[in-house]
């Protein structure tokens, strides 16, 4: 009897868990929208000034004329999260930030992909009104928050005529809703996934193709990180710090500039990638490449802090 309860609670937590895990179902973008008051903007101008608040688009913001960048963290993430704050933190000694808090609106991960639109149309629309220069705008995302940055891009160059963002950082690009099996009879349009031309460069880095993180090439240049699948000194919970660790890398970046990747292809299988290199031609990472670096690359690392070598 009491073995029974037992099992039958545990049967329960299991459950649970269970109509909580991600659906690979396609995002859907026609169901019920959040609230926009939901979706906090955090305007940072430089590294002494108090950060300004807006909850939605603002006519009297006005970002000055020079490079900005919109971090975009995952839906379970926030402005308080470790990497955003370092980020922002690194980002502000040369530019000015704005940070999006998507977390009310993005819940749990099938709430969250089905917002992506919503945050990024109402984004893009920031963007416009704040009259930031499009090649002055660059968006880091990470996950779910590297798809919105591609929505982004998308609806900011719909309502401007054609004229697209300069850079989109995405890192390893969320999967769950917006990559589907490669066997699988359901295609997801271009106009509802980050692809290679929602801005001037498109940069992904792959860290955890093996869950989370899409597994094909999609952007300007693609990197994949060590294996693409799961990354070096990751014991606990694999996926989750392999996923994390893209934005860990993209933050080394800011400070070893010359990191340098090679040439490489990929194969998508059906859990994970295939990486391997295929000439000696070299690219450098992060923010100090320009339009014409393209291709697919691989990217090696270390198992610690700063994972970049020289
Ligand atoms: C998307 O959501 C809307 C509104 O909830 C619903 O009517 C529609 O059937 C959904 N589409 C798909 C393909 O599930």
């Amino acid at each position: 009897m009491i073995l029974n309860i037992f099992s039958n609670f545990f049967v329960l937590i299991h459950l649970f868990s269970v109509s909580y895990s991600q659906s690979n179902e396609p995002a859907n973008f026609s169901g019920k929208k959040p609230n926009a008051e939901q979706l906090t903007f955090t305007f940072y101008k430089d590294a002494n000034s108090k950060p300004e608040v807006y909850h939605t688009t603002s006519s009297s913001l006005h970002i000055a004329q020079s490079l900005t960048v919109f971090i975009i963290p995952d839906h379970d993430e926030n402005s308080k999260t470790e990497w955003v704050e370092k980020l922002r933190v690194a980002l502000l000694k040369k530019y000015q930030v704005v940070i999006i808090d998507w977390s009310i609106a993005g819940g749990d991960p099938n709430t969250a992909k089905d917002n992506t639109k919503f945050v990024a149309d109402n984004l893009a629309t920031f963007i416009t009104d704040a009259k930031v220069p499009a090649n002055q705008v660059i968006l880091v995302g990470l996950g779910f928050g590297a798809q919105i940055a591609g929505l982004t891009g998308k609806a900011y160059t719909s309502q401007n005529s054609g004229q697209k963002l300069f850079i989109i950082i995405a890192l390893d690009p969320a999967a769950a809703g917006f990559e589907v099996e490669k066997r699988s009879k359901t295609k997801i349009p271009d106009s509802n996934k980050l692809i290679a031309t929602d801005a001037t460069i498109v940069s992904c880095t792959h860290t955890n193709c093996q869950k989370y993180g899409v597994k094909a090439a999609t952007c300007t240049i693609d990197y994949y990180v060590n294996d693409g699948n799961v990354q070096p000194g990751c014991t606990d919970d694999k996926d989750k710090c392999s996923h994390t660790r893209a934005a860990e890398i993209f933050l080394a970046s800011l400070e070893v500039s010359n990191a340098k990747a090679q040439e490489a292809s990929v194969t998508v299988l059906r859990d994970k990638v295939a990486v391997r290199t295929t000439s000696t031609k070299t690219e450098l990472y992060g923010l100090s490449i320009g339009p014409t670096s393209k291709g697919i690359y691989q990217l090696k690392t270390t198992n610690t802090p700063p994972y970049l070598t020289k």
